[in-house]
């Protein structure tokens, strides 16, 4: 993707699908149920780069049990909107999981095929307990079976943008939830 300025940047983004308050709404709400779960038992909250790094920011901010937070990087999508198939683990977490209750934050649930590889790696490592929490669910191009714990947001089958989520690495940065024009 080429840009030549900041109106050609926008005019890729269709229209606003949730909006920050909505979003802050939804996850206050996580928060509580993350408390409730957990009674005051400490957890550690998992981050899947890149696009769970606002999220991560926001969840971490809305609970209130003690709280450590932790970083892997996985990779499905390699450019533009079209899944490659094949998910890589290119960083994974510095702590011993088995130690933790676990929880793992997502981003989008597309095809499936991040999260069950990312929960079938981490359950092998023994976790006192192991839950997902997603932003966002595309249930309609489930390919392979996975259900998260918690989704926040159920969506149809839409490109979106913003609040973590790229295209071609761009528009992570929107406070919002977009449509992405293609
Ligand atoms: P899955 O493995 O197909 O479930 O895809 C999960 C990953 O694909 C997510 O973590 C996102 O990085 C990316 N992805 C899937 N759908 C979208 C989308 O609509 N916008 C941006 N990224 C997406
Ligand atoms: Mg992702």
């Amino acid at each position: 993707m080429e840009f030549k300025s900041c109106e050609d940047y926008r005019a890729n983004i269709k229209s606003i699908l949730i909006t920050k308050e909505e979003i802050d709404q939804k996850i206050a709400l996580a928060g509580k149920e993350i408390d409730k779960l957990y009674d005051g038992r400490p957890i550690l909250l998992v981050c899947i780069l890149k696009g769970s790094f606002v999220f991560m920011a926001d969840v971490c901010r809305a609970v209130s049990v003690p709280c450590e937070i932790g970083f892997m990087c996985a990779k499905s999508y390699f450019e533009g909107t079209v899944s490659s198939g094949n998910v890589q683990i290119t960083m994974d977490l510095q702590q011993d999981i088995s130690k933790y209750h676990v929880v793992i934050l997502e981003d989008i649930i597309d095809t499936g095929r991040t999260l069950k590889e990312v929960h079938r790696i981490l359950s092998e490592r023994a976790p006192l307990s192991l839950h997902v929490i997603t932003l966002l669910d595309k249930p309609s191009r489930r390919v392979v079976d996975f259900t998260a714990d918690l989704a926040l947001f159920t969506i149809p089958d839409k490109f979106v943008i913003g609040y973590g989520l790229d295209c071609a690495e761009y528009y992570r940065s929107l406070p919002y939830i977009a449509e992405f024009a293609e």
